[in-house]
C-alpha cells in the first residue's frame, strides 16, 4: 500500500563529485516521517545527517531518488516552487546560529517576513510575540554579539517560525551550547512538537532522544537500525595493540 506519511523518502541519494574522488554522501535512505512527529537523526561524522536535512528543507537538489511532502515531490518543483516551498513549509535551524551580526534580535526575526508579504506593522507585532515565546522579550534590541549563545540561538529559533511552517529542521542545534542552554533549546523544540509541527533534528546530544518520538541512526549515507548503529559504534572503538607488536 502506498504510505500516507507527511514526509516520504524514496532510495535518496546524493552524490558530490570533487576532482576525481566521489562521495555518496547519501546511498539510497528510504524514510517515512509522520506529521507531528519529533524525529531525531543520529550518526557520526561524515555519515549525511546535515545532507539529508538540507534535502528536506530544499537547500540542495538530490542526485537520485525522491523526497515527497504532503504528496508533493521536491526534485519535479522548479526553483520558485521550490523558494515557496522553503518560505511556506520549513523552518531551519544552524548549528551556529546564522543571525546576522548588524541586526537586533528583533530585526534578525522581522527579517525573514520581508519576503513572504507581510505587512510592516504586523511584522513587527509578530516579530515581538516570537521573541516573547522564546523568553527574550527584553533583548529585542540587543545585537548578536550582545547575547549569550544560548540567547542567539532561541532568536534563530524565534526567526524560524516567523511564517509559521509546519515543519521545523534543525541541524546541532544545541552542537554550539553549554549545558543548560542547550537543554532549554530542547525544550523549545519540544513545544513546538507540541503545538502540532513536525519537528526533524540531527543531534549528536543523548538528551534528545528523550524528547523525541522517532530515533533515526544513519551510517555511511544509510539508514540502519539501532542494533546495526551500536555494533558499529563499537567498532569504532580504536583496539589495544597486542603487547607483542608493540616496539
Ligand atoms: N558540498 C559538499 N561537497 C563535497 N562533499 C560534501 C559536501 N557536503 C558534504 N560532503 C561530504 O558528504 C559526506 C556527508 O557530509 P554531511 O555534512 O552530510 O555529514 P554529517 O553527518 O552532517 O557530519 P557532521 O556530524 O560532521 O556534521 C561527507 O563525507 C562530506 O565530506
Ligand atoms: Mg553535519
Amino acid at each position: 500500500m502506498e504510505s500516507s506519511a507527511f514526509i516520504q523518502i524514496r532510495d535518496l541519494r546524493k552524490t558530490f563529485i570533487m576532482g576525481k574522488q566521489k562521495v555518496n554522501a547519501l546511498a539510497g535512505v528510504d524514510l517515512d516521517i509522520q506529521k507531528g512527529s519529533f524525529t531525531v537523526i543520529m550518526g557520526p561524522s561524515g555519515s549525511g545527517k546535515s545532507t539529508l536535512l538540507y534535502q528536506l528543507g530544499g537547500l540542495d537538489r538530490c542526485t537520485s531518488g525522491s523526497i515527497k511532502v504532503q504528496g508533493l515531490e521536491l526534485q519535479k518543483m522548479d526553483e520558485n516552487d521550490l523558494g515557496v516551498y522553503r518560505r511556506k513549509m520549513v523552518g531551519f535551524i544552524f548549528q551556529s546560529f546564522n543571525l546576522i551580526s548588524s541586526m537586533t534580535a528583533l530585526q534578525n526575526v522581522i527579517f525573514p517576513m520581508r519576503f513572504a508579504g507581510i505587512a510592516g506593522g504586523e511584522r513587527h507585532k509578530r516579530a515581538v510575540r516570537l521573541l516573547q515565546q522564546v523568553g527574550l522579550a527584553n533583548r529585542a534590541l540587543h545585537r548578536p554579539t550582545e547575547l549569550s549563545g544560548g540567547q542567539q540561538q532561541r532568536v534563530a529559533v524565534a526567526r524560524s517560525l516567523v511564517n509559521n511552517p509546519p515543519m521545523i529542521l534543525a541541524d546541532e542545534p544545541t552542537g554550539n551550547l553549554d549545558t543548560s542552554s542547550g537543554l532549554s533549546i530542547m525544550k523549545l523544540l519540544s513545544q513546538l512538537h507540541l503545538e502540532g509541527r513536525t519537528v526533524v533534528v540531527v543531534s549528536h546530544d543523548l538528551r534528545m532522544r528523550q524528547f523525541a518520538s522517532d530515533t533515526i541512526y544513519l551510517l555511511d549515507g544509510l539508514v540502519v537500525s539501532e542494533a546495526e548503529y551500536e555494533a558499529a559504534s563499537h567498532f569504532e572503538i580504536p583496539e589495544e595493540e597486542p603487547e607483542e607488536n608493540k616496539i
